[in-house]
């Protein structure tokens, strides 16, 4: 299950730049489906009201269908935090009819496991079976709560490196799936994709598909970093071999890249020497983003109950910063 809380005013505030009195007044007489009120006061709206005040606002970025991947050849810099917490984030504040569909595509299944408590059963139709022709997009997704998708995981993923290996294969093996998920849910539809911490066939595959979708499309890498050189050396490496991918398949065009900080502890120490080291690497620096997710208690507390930084309440730092990670996502697409 993925919770989402009502989004409150104070988070709309602060990606407008709006007063919370403006955001108030604006949804005075709207109903009680759409907007809780505790003694006539605004404490919270729903996704469809959101979306709809970002759009007056002229916001209208979160409207473009996207793939959002995440990945690092470095283990435990937020992959997986980071694919739930934007999955609920994004759905707190997207309407509802556009579907959001979130991919657990690392064997190792920790995605899988925070939202249903397990892996897939050892019988589930998964991506590979799907790569293999032997399912449909319907077979392997599971749906959730407020038109959320999941795409569940387990150890016979990891095959998916053996599916994967011909040219032809990799080359077109997720953009088929891609255009199968686009196909059933239309273009708005957004997906989240989680991997594991390696060069594998999947996030490759995956990045090799993004940069033949439509360029009207967002298509996103991003790449948490921590305070610490070896996580910003799995970031370099990383996108050392996307280039070598692209110049292998000749895949023109650029995706947009971020690399942000996912868990910054603000130690003006740690952050020197870290941003000295991400500084040695001018890729690194070229797609260094300007938000980033600040060190947050709740971040733990959140994966220890299967839950996700909006849970309970939204507005601790975690929250407000993968808010802004959304958005600076959405409204920075380059093409
Ligand atoms: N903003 C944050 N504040 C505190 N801890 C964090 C934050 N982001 C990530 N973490 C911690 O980092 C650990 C590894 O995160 P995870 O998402 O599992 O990494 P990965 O998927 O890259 O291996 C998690 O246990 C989580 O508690
Ligand atoms: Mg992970």
């Amino acid at each position: 299950m993925i919770q989402i809380s009502e989004v409150k005013l104070s988070e709309i505030a602060k990606i407008t730049g709006h007063d919370k009195s403006v955001i108030s007044r604006y949804f005075k007489g709207y109903p009680d489906e759409v907007v809780t009120r505790v003694n006539k006061r605004i404490v919270g709206i729903c996704p469809e009201a959101a979306n709809e005040y970002f759009n007056a606002a002229g916001l209208t970025y979160l409207d473009q269908g996207a793939v959002i991947l995440l990945g690092n050849i470095c283990g435990g810099v937020g992959k997986t935090t980071g694919t739930n917490n934007i999955t609920a984030g994004l759905r707190r504040m997207i309407n509802r009819n556009d579907p959001i569909i979130c991919i657990d595509g690392d064997a190792q299944s920790s995605c899988t496991r925070h939202i249903f408590g397990d892996y897939a059963p050892d019988n589930a139709l998964l991506l590979i079976d799907f790569l293999e022709d032997r399912a449909s997009i319907d077979d392997i997704l599971t749906p959730l709560e407020n038109n959320i998708w999941f795409l569940k995981s387990n150890l016979n993923q990891a095959s998916i490196e053996r599916v994967l290996s011909r040219p032809q294969d990799f080359k077109n093996g997720m953009l088929r799936f891609y255009n199968a998920i686009f196909d059933k849910f239309g273009t708005k539809a957004k997906l989240i994709q989680d991997h594991n911490p390696s060069i594998n066939a999947v996030l490759m595959s995956s990045l090799a598909a993004i940069h033949q979708l439509q360029p009207d499309m967002l298509r996103a890498l991003l790449i948490p970093i921590r305070s610490d050189e070896y996580a910003i050396n799995g970031a370099r490496t990383l996108l050392r071999d996307l280039k070598i991918m692209k110049d292998t398949f000749s895949l023109y065009g650029e995706i947009d890249i971020h690399c942000y900080f996912s868990s910054m502890d603000g130690r003006i120490s740690t952050m020197a020497s870290v941003l000295e080291q991400a500084n040695k690497d001018k890729n690194i620096v070229k797609h260094l983003s300007a938000v980033g997710v600040r060190f947050s208690d709740e971040v733990h507390k959140s994966i220890d109950k299967k839950e996700n930084v909006y849970s309970k309440n939204p507005t601790n730092k975690a929250a407000q910063d993968y808010n802004e990670l959304i958005h600076y996502t959405f409204r920075s697409k380059s093409c």
